[in-house]
């Protein structure tokens, strides 16, 4: 794997996402468990975005969606199915784009800087296993165009089995 991501010049999320999109492939290594994958997949958007929050959650044993790798100030550790962003793209086992954090209805404040989030499911063989949870300071931050490409990059991590 290269050790270095590089960081695209365009203006345009599309082509951001173009450019990052194989260097996380490429990032992907299969002599490592998810951890250090999952790991490195957030440090990767983060580096191209510089969104407030980017990590993931993922199913405990207990069925519980649980804190795992990610970038950004301390967060919540446990969130229920069904609650929050998180746990409703779980129960939906679909993406959900929120504009605006404060008009959704049981949204869950990790933090009070937070305005805008997406939340998409990562399957593993079919199988829900966790979350990838951006946040933004801003409002309006997420658009179909990061669903689109943070599917593509959801996708890829499931490919990898997640012992939790
Ligand atoms: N806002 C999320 C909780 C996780 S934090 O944003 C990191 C939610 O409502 O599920």
């Amino acid at each position: 794997m290269s050790e270095k991501i590089i960081i695209s010049t365009s203006n345009s999320k599309t082509e951001h996402y173009q450019q990052l999109l194989p260097q996380i492939e490429a990032l992907i290594d299969l002599n490592c468990g998810w951890v250090a994958n999952y790991a490195n997949v957030c440090s990767a958007i983060q580096q191209y975005f510089n969104h407030w929050w980017c990590g993931f959650y993922l199913i405990n044993k207990n069925n519980q969606l649980e804190l795992g790798p990610f970038i950004g100030p301390v967060a919540c550790t446990l969130i229920d199915y069904n609650k929050g962003v998180c746990g409703k793209a779980w129960a939906q086992s679909n993406t959900i784009v929120v504009p605006n954090v404060h008009e959704f209805e049981g949204h869950i404040a990790c933090s009070s800087e937070s305005n805008s989030e997406i939340v998409v499911p990562i399957l593993h063989e079919n199988k829900i296993v966790g979350v990838l949870d951006i946040d933004s300071k801003n409002f309006n931050t997420f658009d179909n165009i990061d669903q689109e490409y943070l599917e593509n990059i959801a996708k890829i991590l499931g490919k990898i089995p997640v012992n939790f």
